[in-house]
């Protein structure tokens, strides 16, 4: 195994090289949204040009859209380790997970119990909170510890009991990084017969998935996020998709995954979709040297090396913020703890407001996040909502330990600032 090339990598991505006003950026902005290979743009101009059908006709074009749909839907189940009938496409995740919580919703009972967590992107709270109006459901919600936002495992077998039908579980926090132990959550939800649904948008672009493995119901992620078009996907498994009732046209299609996906899709994506993935694979392809492992090999391979290349520069993130004076880091600081976080990292710093640091930044070609982005239990349970979040700083394998240093030099500066 050769060791992971991030001059390779950057030179895959077109964005990188840009110049906005006389800087090379920085994009540290991955959990918002992720830059896109140049392959990836290649194959949605040519879907474009050479495919642009609906769906299901009689011509030739109409043909390769449907090649195209069947070729997302086997390139996503390479990635996820599933079946191509087990993908469905959609908006966005937070369509995808109110048109499955509204479908589960119909299944349930007054007084049927939904579990819920602080630490998650409210895309995996709201939709199951509607639902205590809609069917008299209760939502319970999971607790998380707030000297190293890991969440409550006990309060978690505490709100789990014999009226538990879903528990819906973010894979990782997109605030604080918070990798939760998704295979435990879903032996507990299991013993109790609950289905597990898993928010895995943030995770996604950090490291393998394998839902087999998890042996999780559902599994939503965003390709925005893992550096492809935006498009939402859906794994469920297959008799799920096969027993459950979508909300859809009477003439659209029986069949699953179809049936889940309402109106036209986004093919330009889809192709986009195709192109992400064999991107990672080639990714992974370079790092395992073998040209010979199947997509779904090279893409763990690229995940897992990406993970480890991420690690490395987030130990240097972490060591080089906990030196400012006046910067409180919310989540895992510990190096030795790292497989249980993502490299996003927030944080405040005395005196400033989080949209202020994120503008400084902004000026010096530094691109962060500050906000709540939408984790409103993590802002509220941390005291900061009504002081404007957190200033998010996302690393991702395009980044680099020469951007690293220029942030830490620029946050010095604005420390040091009235
Ligand atoms: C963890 C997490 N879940 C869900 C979402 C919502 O995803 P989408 O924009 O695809 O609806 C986001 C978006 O930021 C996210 O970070």
């Amino acid at each position: 195994m050769q060791p992971f090339d991030p001059t390779w990598v950057r030179s895959r991505f077109p964005a990188l090289s840009q110049e906005i006003d006389g800087n090379i950026p920085v994009f540290f902005d991955g959990p918002g949204g992720s830059q896109v290979p140049g392959s990836v743009l290649d194959a949605m101009s040519r879907y474009l040009i050479t495919s642009n059908a609906n769906a299901h006709g009689a011509f030739a074009t109409s043909h390769r859209t449907d090649e195209c749909i069947a070729s997302a839907r086997t390139a996503v189940a390479d990635l996820l380790g599933c079946g191509p009938d087990e993908v469905v496409f959609g908006a966005n995740m937070t369509t995808l997970t109110f048109a499955f919580s509204r479908a589960i919703g119909r299944e349930l009972r007054p007084g049927d119990e939904i579990v819920v967590t602080r630490l998650d992107h409210y895309a995996n709270v709201s939709p199951w909170q509607a639902l205590e109006e809609e069917v008299g459901a209760v939502v319970r919600v999971v607790d998380f510890h707030t000297e190293d936002c890991t969440l409550d495992m006990e309060d978690l077998k505490r709100q789990i009991n014999a009226k538990t039908r879903v528990v819906a579980i973010g894979y990782a926090s997109n605030t604080v990084g918070t990798v939760n132990d998704v295979a435990a959550v879903v032996r507990l939800a299991h013993a109790v017969g609950a289905w597990v649904f898993v928010d895995a948008v943030h995770y996604s672009a950090h490291g393998p998935i394998d839902v087999r493995a998890l042996d999780c119901d559902f599994l939503t992620c965003s390709a925005y996020k893992f550096y492809g078009p935006h498009v939402g996907i859906l794994y469920g498994k297959r008799q799920h998709l096969a027993q459950l009732r979508p909300y859809k046209l009477l003439p659209a299609p029986e069949e699953i995954p179809s049936r889940w996906e309402t109106g036209t899709l986004n093919y330009e994506s889809l192709a986009g979709l195709v192109a992400t993935i064999d991107y990672l694979a080639e990714l992974g392809r370079c790092v395992s040297l073998s040209e010979r492992a199947n997509r779904r090999e090279a893409l763990l391979t690229a995940l897992e090396a990406s993970r480890q290349y991420e690690r490395e520069l987030c130990e240097q993130l972490i060591s080089g913020l906990s030196k400012i004076s006046g910067l409180t880091l919310y989540g895992i600081t510990d190096p030795a703890r790292f497989a249980w976080r993502t490299p996003t990292v927030a944080i405040r710093l005395a005196g400033k407001t989080p949209y202020a640091i994120a503008k400084e930044l902004g000026d010096r070609g530094i691109f962060t996040w500050h906000g709540n982005f939408y984790a409103l239990g993590i802002a509220e349970k941390l005291n900061v909502e009504a002081g404007g979040g957190f200033l998010r700083i996302g690393l991702l394998a395009y980044n680099t330990r020469e951007e690293i240093e220029r942030l830490l030099q620029a946050l010095q500066e604005i420390a040091a600032s009235e």
